[in-house]
């Protein structure tokens, strides 16, 4: 049975974009984008999701009094939509446990940043690369992780290294990182887990054979 995968994003959605090239190049084996539910009204990544034929859905953090109340409603609507695989790509609010506990080891993250570093509360967007390039780190990257009830403490299923260059800003070195790193490993960890191919013991992963 194809794994049905919903997509939970806040903003422009490119990573969303990279799963939809992923899927019609074949290359998400066993799974299907079943759903696209953003934080935000008006995210471009919503025409994204229509331009693809994919349902999308607005579960909006203002409509909701707490973090809590906001994850007991998306989780309600994963539940109705069936839903195996929940994909982070870009999701800017913090979910409660009760996403963790209706979704174990079922929930993927993409963080722009080789975790641990530049990782947990308030590391997101572009604060991740400033803080890096702060920092002065020759090398960042991106990490696709299970989400747990730590912030960005999950298992880690793939990481890409990306190299700083001299004169980056923010936005250069995110752009790198976008490009070489989170569109190429995150269409890979979601079809490696729609293929049954990560074991998680512990806090590694261990990727079967095909
Ligand atoms: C991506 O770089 C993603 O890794 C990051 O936000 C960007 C969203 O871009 N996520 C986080 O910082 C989560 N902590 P997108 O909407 O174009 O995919």
């Amino acid at each position: 049975m194809s794994k049905r995968i919903a997509v939970l994003v806040s903003g422009g959605g490119t990573n969303l974009q990279a799963l939809i090239d992923a899927q019609r190049r074949g290359e998400i084996v066993g799974g299907k984008l079943t759903a696209v539910i953003s934080s935000k009204p008006g995210a471009y990544a919503l025409e994204r999701a229509a331009k693809a034929g994919i349902p999308g859905y607005v579960v909006a953090r203002k409509d909701h009094p707490s973090n809590q109340a906001m994850t007991l409603a998306l989780v309600d609507n994963l539940k109705s939509l069936d839903i195996d695989l929940v994909v982070l790509a870009g999701f800017m609010v913090i979910l409660t446990q009760e996403m963790v506990e209706a979704f174990p080891n079922a929930i993927l993250n993409v963080h722009p940043a080789l975790i641990p570093s530049f990782c947990g509360e308030g590391f997101y967007g572009l604060h991740v690369h400033q803080r890096a390039l702060g920092y002065g780190v020759k090398v960042s990257g991106a990490t696709v992780h299970f989400v747990s009830e730590e912030c960005d403490g999950g298992p880690i299923v793939l990481q890409k290294a990306v190299a700083v260059e001299e004169d980056d800003t923010p936005e250069t070195l995110q752009r790198r990182i976008m490009e070489q790193a989170e569109w190429v490993i995150l269409p890979q960890a979601v079809s490696l887990f729609c293929q049954g191919r990560l074991k998680v013991e512990g806090r590694t992963v261990r990727i079967l054979d095909a």
